[in-house]
């Protein structure tokens, strides 16, 4: 026996796994924490797992399960390599090195043992792992499948408190990232479903919960009281927890055998990364040490219904511990009014008809620019009402939230969108009235149902060539400013797919498009304006911030304003931003 060779596969780190049949053998010990293996695994598969402590959840049947272990190890024995069993071979990899009794090979099995490589050198298993690996690790179809299905879960719980906060946040920055991190969670809600579904494992209990502990938990932060509280829960701990369940499922499952598994959350970890970055972010932004001193006791308890739900995908062992509610001791109730920061003044100002500029083939493009971009950073609104449907809106198909989150998350691109474009210009848009009586109107009068019908209106009415979208890219277009025409081409492209959501999802509900339409256009009409009702309680004035802003363009872009133009004064008190008469 060449003892170098052998060292150099000990040197390896050839893994204690033994290629066995078509089940992978492992060494065992005994079910206790921090131990090896999966009885019920090799009971049911012939598959006796790696060292792994976080698998190792009860001892019961550990008996059984040794027994079938060591006959199990006993045939493997006659295979690719000899190796002991020990108890001590699974605490670390100097144990199992240590356990390894590499004078058994014969000098034919120790070769076998080089380094495997395919034709000319190529990499095996199409470049995702070793030839080692992929025969060494792996969790069960069973376990993979535990494993997604809180992952879903939790997904599914993320999504819903990251649109529900978004109407009542004031932050307009927050409002963003909650629409772009509730699209994310959408999009792996969806995938991790059909994932589960083709595991031949009944994908019943994807909309149950896996764990009352989880459910504490989540429901703890969608209540969380204040901003502070609500960016810790978040950030601090939900997103955590899901990094490392994924962190930990890529790392478990087999590279090969569960494939579509491991593609599909390294895609989620990536976004979720990306989650996390903007998180610490803001926390450090907004919460300070006294704010998250305040929090221990309740960040304490968020932790504790994290460990008795033997943490987010249930890999470790469930530790009891006392969880009461806090924030949630009141269910959480979905909060319709939109709330804005202090930046956003005259929130209930009307006073310019952007549309009524826009669509005036006598003005000039330039100065639409403006209209252009007040339009689309108004659009605020959007997401704070689309956030009320879904909030408001259950025992739909799953397609149904990611579509309208996905549409949610547009609607605060184009708001972003027109922000960089006041910004391009050098106008400060907190001097521009940005109201929200379209979103506070339609949430707190009208049903989830026919809001989305206003929405779908509003929408197909923007498809038409003379008056919608593709009227506004070619305004855009027309300044020749690159930006803004870039803007429209987007939003444009965007609001077709809206469209199309529409007609997917509220058309079928309420008959024929025209039906809708008809129906979305005269709900629209009835919530619109209370113009005289907010003068009088004294909410608005409905100044004109038209000429003031309007200068300001004029100087970035170097021009005398058109006095015609700076005159401008038509609000939304009887034309509607369709240009329709607001009903009496
Ligand atoms: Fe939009
Ligand atoms: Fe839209």
């Amino acid at each position: 026996m060449d003892t170098r060779l052998l060292h150099g596969i000990v040197e390896q780190k050839l893994s204690f796994v033994i290629l066995f049949g078509h089940g992978v053998i492992g060494p065992h010990g005994n079910c206790a924490e921090g131990s090896v293996f999966r009885c019920d695994a090799v009971a049911q598969h012939g598959i006796i797992d790696g060292v792994n402590e976080r698998r190792c959840k009860d001892d019961t049947g550990k008996g059984a399960a040794q027994q079938t272990c060591n006959d199990l190890a006993s045939r493997a024995r006659r295979h690719l390599i000899q190796r002991s069993f020990s108890h001590e071979y699974a605490e670390t990899e100097m144990d199992r090195r240590k356990a390894m009794h590499p004078e058994q090979l014969t000098t034919e099995e120790a070769q076998n043992q080089t380094p495997y490589r395919g034709y000319a050198g190529l990499p095996p298993i199409a470049g995702l792992a070793s030839m080692r690996d992929a025969a060494t690790e792996g969790i069960t179809v069973q376990e993979s499948v535990a494993r997604l299905k809180r992952i879903h879960w939790a997904l599914k719980r993320l999504h819903a408190i990251f649109v529900s906060r978004i109407t009542a946040t004031p932050i307009y920055e927050l409002k963003m990232a909650f629409s772009l991190h509730a699209h994310y969670c959408a999009e792996h809600v969806a995938a991790v479903a059909a994932r589960v579904r083709e595991m031949r494992q009944p994908p019943h209990g994807l909309d149950v919960s896996p764990h009352p502990s989880l459910d504490l938990f989540f429901d703890e932060i969608l209540a969380a009281s204040g901003t502070g509280a609500l960016l810790l829960g978040l950030y601090e701990h939900a997103v955590p927890a899901v990094i490392r369940a994924l962190e930990r499922l890529i790392a478990d499952t087999n590279k090969l055998f569960d494939h579509p598994t491991w593609r599909i959350s390294r895609f989620a970890l990536l976004e979720m990364k990306d989650i996390q970055h903007y998180g610490d972010e803001a926390i450090k932004c907004l919460v300070d040490d006294e704010q998250r001193a305040s929090l221990s006791g309740w960040l304490s308890l968020l932790d504790n219904a994290l460990a008795s739900a033997g943490d987010l995908d249930g890999s470790v062992t469930p530790i009891a511990k006392p969880a009461d509610r806090h924030f949630s001791a009141v269910p959480y109730k979905y909060d319709p009014v939109p709330q804005r920061d202090e930046r956003f003044q005259d929130c209930y100002n009307m006073g310019v008809n952007a549309e009524a500029m826009l669509f005036n083939p006598d003005v000039e493009p330039l100065p639409k620019t403006i209209m252009l971009y007040f339009k689309r950073m108004r659009e605020i609104d959007v997401p704070e009402m689309m956030a009320s449907i879904l909030a408001e809106t259950a025992g739909k198909p799953w397609e149904y939230y990611r579509d309208m989150t996905r549409q949610l998350w547009d609607e605060a691109r184009h708001a972003m969108m027109g922000e960089i474009g006041f910004v391009s210009l050098g106008i400060d848009w907190t001097k521009v009235p940005l109201n929200f009586t379209w979103s506070l109107g339609l949430n707190t009068k009208l049903s989830p149902k026919d809001r989305h019908a206003v929405l779908f209106a509003i929408e197909q009415g923007l498809m038409p060539k003379k008056a919608g979208k593709e009227y506004e890219w070619r305004v855009a277009v027309a300044t020749t400013n690159r930006l803004t025409a870039l803007i429209q081409d987007y939003d444009w492209a965007d609001e077709v797919l809206h469209a199309r959501i529409g007609r997917d999802w509220i058309v079928p509900e309420l008959g024929s498009q025209a039906e809708a339409q008809a129906y979305g256009n005269e709900v629209w009409s009835r919530v619109l304006v209370d113009w005289s009702k907010w003068v009088d309680e004294g909410l608005t004035q409905h100044r004109n911030w038209w000429p003031e802003v309007y200068r300001t363009a004029c100087e970035h872009w170097g021009i005398s304003p058109d006095p015609e133009l700076l005159a401008y004064n038509t609000t939304y008190e009887t034309i509607r931003a369709d240009l329709k008469q607001v009903a009496g």
